[in-house]
């Protein structure tokens, strides 16, 4: 398995561009089974999970191609059932649930089971489907929906605003019959980005990016060409990567708009970032960071995904810093590795203490999940000495070229593999 070795302490300077989001990709080529026509997406990351979602495709019946950051898909002969062997490497494989019940009227999905940052249901998107007419069975390690007669649109209200079932029974909606409301819908711009993308195939949906989001049934969707917007959180880490390393960088193709709550607690801890036309500049204000007190939340409130990349540079900052993660029950496995390079860390049931100590130290470390791989890499690219990451497939399912991306603007970092 490849690992990557860090060398630490070197002030990172120059450019970085943001790849597309992983996150909007991912619910979008599954929506690309609810279209009758090609769809051709450009923008799309290269990136292990999205290579997940191109199999699971091609098993659902599509014609696929992925060519440079191009990937496109064409419904050929639909099949409803999504085996374990994809859905136990890849959750999200869970969103082919609504493309599937809205245009063959049954799905057969495996359980996608734990994963290590929680317990991870799908109970609300099930409830979704259900309120549009569809029954469900679980057995034999499958969720099997059936709707007889085809979806008809509801007024569905979620306990707890889910990305992932906000997405599924919003594909479902695009096709069912009649009118459909989501209300406490998500409002994540990945959100958006997929309602934007069932637009341009004919959907038609409003409201979404608040969370109340209409959708009013149509017959087909047909293909279209759309471009994935950037990724957010990829363009949050490197920010944390110049804040941590004391160098500045210039981030291109930043959704600067989407990330308010993470530019919100970074200036307060005394990162200066500043929008021009092309790039976002993000560079210590002074030398010295200052540690804040930071809650998880649904969108826009910050995010979960950037809440272990922010425990790594306040390490760095002075004084000490709570992080409350209020979405994942078990989403600080970072902590742990983070304290083997001298971290001063105390956790607390959902809140972790970060007592600021001014510098790491390297040593072997163990990436647990996607986001605390990328505060491993933080600490590592800021810590004295060597830093050696284990386990960096999950990087890899969420980080496109990260260490071209780094060792352009200067940092020591290599893959070996082992
Ligand atoms: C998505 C993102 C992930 C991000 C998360 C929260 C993708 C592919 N992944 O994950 O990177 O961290 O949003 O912003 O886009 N829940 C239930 N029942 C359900 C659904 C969710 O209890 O039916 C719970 C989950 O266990 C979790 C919380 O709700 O505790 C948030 O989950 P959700 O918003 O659905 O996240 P994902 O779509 O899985």
């Amino acid at each position: 398995m490849d690992k990557l070795i860090i060398e630490g302490g070197v002030p990172l300077q120059g450019s970085i561009r943001v790849s597309g989001a992983k996150n909007a990709a991912l619910p979008i080529l599954m929506a690309c089974l609810l279209a009758e026509g090609p769809v051709a997406l450009s923008n799309v990351p290269r990136l292990a999970d999205i290579r997940t979602s191109l199999k699971l495709l091609n098993i659902l019946g599509c014609e696929t191609t992925f060519e440079g950051n191009e990937a496109a898909s064409r419904v050929v002969d639909l099949k409803p059932e999504a085996p374990y062997e994809l859905v136990k490497t890849m959750r999200a494989s869970v969103l082919c649930l609504g493309p599937l019940l809205a245009r063959l009227g049954e799905a057969r999905v495996a359980l996608p089971g734990g994963c290590a940052i929680g317990a991870r249901p799908v109970d609300l998107h099930l409830r979704g489907f259900e309120r549009m007419g569809a029954e469900f069975e679980i057995t034999e390690g499958f969720i099997k929906g059936r709707c007889k007669g085809g979806l008809k649109g509801a007024k569905i209200t979620l306990d707890f605003p889910t990305v992932g079932g906000t997405e599924n029974i919003l594909m479902a909606a695009s096709l069912a019959d009649g009118p459909s409301t989501i209300e406490n819908a998500a409002r994540e711009p990945e959100v958006v980005d997929l309602a934007n993308f069932l637009n341009a195939c004919g959907a038609k949906i409003s409201g979404h990016g608040t969370s109340v989001i209409t959708v009013e049934g149509v017959p087909s969707l047909s293909g279209c060409d759309y471009r994935i917007m950037p990724d957010r959180i990829e363009a949050g880490t490197y920010m944390a990567a110049a804040a941590i390393t004391g160098g500045e960088l210039e981030i291109l193709d930043c959704p600067f708009s989407d990330l308010d709550a993470v530019s919100y607690k970074l200036r307060e801890m005394g990162v200066w970032l500043q929008e021009e036309e092309d790039y976002v500049l993000v560079r210590r204000a002074n030398g010295l960071l200052k540690n804040v007190d930071v809650t998880t939340q649904p969108h826009p409130g910050f995010p979960t995904d950037m809440q272990a990349q922010l425990m790594a540079l306040m390490c760095f900052g002075q004084g000490t810093g709570t992080i409350e993660e209020k979405i994942f029950e078990n989403r600080f496995m970072h902590v742990l590795e983070l304290v083997r390079l001298g971290a001063d860390i105390r956790l607390k049931s959902r809140t972790a203490m970060v007592h600021g100590v001014g510098r790491l130290v390297g040593a072997p470390v163990m990436a647990s999940d996607l986001r605390a791989s990328a505060s491993l890499v933080l600490a590592g690219l800021a810590a004295e000495g060597t830093t050696t990451i284990e386990r960096i497939y999950h990087l890899d399912r969420g980080y496109e070229n990260i260490e071209a991306k780094l060792s352009g603007v200067g940092a020591r970092i290599q893959r070996v593999g082992g």
